[in-house]
Formats: structure tokens, C-alpha cells, sequence
């Protein structure tokens, strides 16, 4: 089973913040050189220079992308090859979430999570992989989700992303194993990032402390797995025993514990949309009415 080049060069994708950072911080110790992308350029200087104050001998290239963007993806592909000369690991950590009914989401945002966790996470993999295979050596580290392996209310659009990861990559892993490309997929549970913020815009049910992982966690079980060239990583002993108790337990089961809270939580997204007494991100405006 081949391995991932660890001491190459590896790009990740979602470096500005959360589990991406984390890799990146984690990974400097090993890599010969690091590429960090996201939009937020401040962000991504800040951590370079951490990262080049603590190994004076890696190579960090900044490159500000919105992955939404494909000429900014393609310009951004053809820099890192032309400074760093290709790319030995990808990393496609960057994702985004959105919590609401489906009928009363924004179709901006599912737009923006079919768009980057699906397209672009594919895409960079459609340009980085046959370069990977030509050599005889590379690895692709996806960062799927437990909802990769589940489903939940609420969650529906995300949840049909993490299955397209999820699916895409354990295809991808058995067809570039024989050519030495290393494939893994990491599954984690609730994770302390800023994953949140930018998922939840009314109060949901809170997730329990003991549930959640660190972001630090996270990635030291995803390098640990992905080292060894496993083909699912689920970090954290709670995510463990949850995802094998959600896979052995029959689907209608599941259905009946997840029936009374999915109403619940459209109680709860009806009731914040009424007390905002606005439509929901400006969208329709005969939603809300609908509703009361
Ligand atoms: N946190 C969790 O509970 C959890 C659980 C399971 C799976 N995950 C998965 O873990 C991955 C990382 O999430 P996280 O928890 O670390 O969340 P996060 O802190 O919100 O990080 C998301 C990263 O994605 C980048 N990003 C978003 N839109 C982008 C775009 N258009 N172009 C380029 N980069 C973009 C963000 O950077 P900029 O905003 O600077 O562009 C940021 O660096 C995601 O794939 C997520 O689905 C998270």
C-alpha cells in the first residue's frame, strides 16, 4: 500500500483557519514545503510566518484563491507549479457548512456548498492526481465528514456533499492505489472551529463538550491515519463508537430517533425567522409569511 509523501511538497486548501491551520502547523515539522490557500491573505501571512520563525528550512507559499473561482484556481495551480515545480500532497480541507430546513435555506448558500465541497474539492483532484500517478508517488487527504458516513435533519445539502466525498474518495483510492497515490478520507464529528459561525444562523440544539474535538485533535488523528494510508480516519473515541453504533443500527431506527428532531429543530428555525420578521438571508419574502 503506498504511502503519502509527507516531506514533499502539500498543499492545503482552507489554511486560513481551523483543521486546515492545524495540518499546516502540524505537517511544517515534516514537509519540504507547504502551500497555504484560502481567501483570507492576512490570515494566511499570519500563520507563514509562525510557520517560518519555528522551521527555518521549510518553504511557505501564501496563495490567496477563492476555490469558487476557477480561473483564480487555475492561475493559483499554475504558481505553485511554477515556484514549488507541482504539488506531491493535496489536502482539500476547505468545506462549508449550512444548518437549516431545506425548504427554508438559501439557495446562495447550498449554491456555495455544492460549488466548493463538491467542484472544487474535485476538481483540484482532477488537476493534481495525473501528475501524481505519472510519478509513482503522491497522496490526496479529503476531509469529508461523520455526515460523510450518516445523515441528520437539518443538514440536508451538506450532508448530500460529505456523501458525494465520501463515495468519490474510496472509488479514487482503489484506482490510483496500484499507481502509488495514497488516498485517505477523514470523517471527524463536531470539531471547535469557526465551521459554526459560518454554518448556524439561529440557535440550534448545543452540542454536547464531550462530543467536541479539538481543532489540534483533529488534525494529529487525521496525519496519524493518513501516514498509515487509512482509508477512513475518524478522530476522537466518542465520533469512534457513535459512527459504529450509527452503522450497525438500522436505518429506520435512525429514522425514528431523528424524526421528532427534525421538528423540533424547524420549530426552533421558524421561530428565530419570525422574531428576525425578516426573510431569511433576503431571500423570498413570502416565506416567513408562509410560515405564521
Ligand atoms: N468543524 C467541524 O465540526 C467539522 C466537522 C466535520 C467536517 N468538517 C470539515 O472540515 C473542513 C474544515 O472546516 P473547519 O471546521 O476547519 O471550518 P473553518 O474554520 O470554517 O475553515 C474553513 C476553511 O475553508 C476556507 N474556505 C471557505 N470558503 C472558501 C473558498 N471559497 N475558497 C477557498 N477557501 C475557502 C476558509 O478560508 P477563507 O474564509 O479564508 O477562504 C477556511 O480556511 C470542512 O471541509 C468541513 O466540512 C468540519
Amino acid at each position: 500500500m503506498p504511502k503519502p509523501p509527507l516531506d514533499g511538497v502539500i498543499l492545503i486548501t482552507g489554511a486560513s483557519s481551523g483543521i486546515g491551520s492545524e495540518l499546516a502547523r502540524q505537517l511544517a515539522p515534516r514537509a519540504k514545503a507547504l502551500v497555504l490557500l484560502a481567501r483570507r491573505t492576512e490570515r494566511l501571512e499570519e500563520l507563514a510566518g509562525e510557520l517560518r520563525g519555528k522551521h527555518p528550512r521549510l518553504s511557505v507559499l501564501v496563495q490567496s484563491c477563492d476555490l469558487l473561482d476557477r480561473e483564480a484556481t487555475d492561475r493559483a495551480l499554475e504558481r505553485i507549479e511554477g515556484e514549488l515545480g507541482g504539488v506531491d500532497v493535496l489536502i482539500n480541507n476547505a468545506g462549508l457548512g449550512d444548518v437549516s430546513m431545506f425548504d427554508l435555506s438559501s439557495w446562495k448558500k447550498n449554491q456555495r456548498m455544492l460549488d466548493l465541497n463538491i467542484t472544487a474539492l474535485t476538481y483540484l483532484t482532477h488537476r493534481l492526481v495525473p501528475r501524481m500517478v505519472e510519478r509513482g508517488r503522491g497522496g490526496v487527504l479529503q476531509v469529508s465528514s461523520g455526515f460523510g458516513l450518516s445523515f441528520m435533519p437539518g443538514f440536508a445539502t451538506y450532508v448530500g456533499t460529505k456523501h458525494y466525498v465520501t463515495g468519490f474518495t474510496e472509488c479514487l483510492r482503489l484506482e490510483v492505489a496500484s499507481q502509488g497515490v495514497a488516498v485517505s478520507q477523514l470523517c471527524p464529528g463536531p470539531v471547535r472551529t469557526e465551521f459554526e459561525e459560518v454554518a448556524v444562523d439561529f440557535e440550534t440544539p448545543k452540542v454536547p463538550e464531550f462530543v467536541t474535538i479539538s481543532a489540534e485533535h483533529c488534525a494529529r488523528a487525521a496525519i496519524a491515519g493518513f501516514s498509515r494510508n487509512k482509508a477512513i480516519i475518524i478522530p476522537g473515541g466518542f465520533m469512534k463508537i457513535s459512527s459504529t453504533l450509527s452503522r450497525i443500527t438500522p436505518r429506520f431506527v435512525l429514522r425514528l430517533i431523528y424524526g421528532p428532531a427534525a421538528k423540533r429543530m424547524r420549530g426552533m428555525q421558524v421561530e428565530a425567522m419570525t422574531r428576525e420578521s425578516r426573510p431569511q438571508q433576503g431571500e423570498n419574502s413570502s416565506k416567513v409569511s408562509a410560515l405564521n
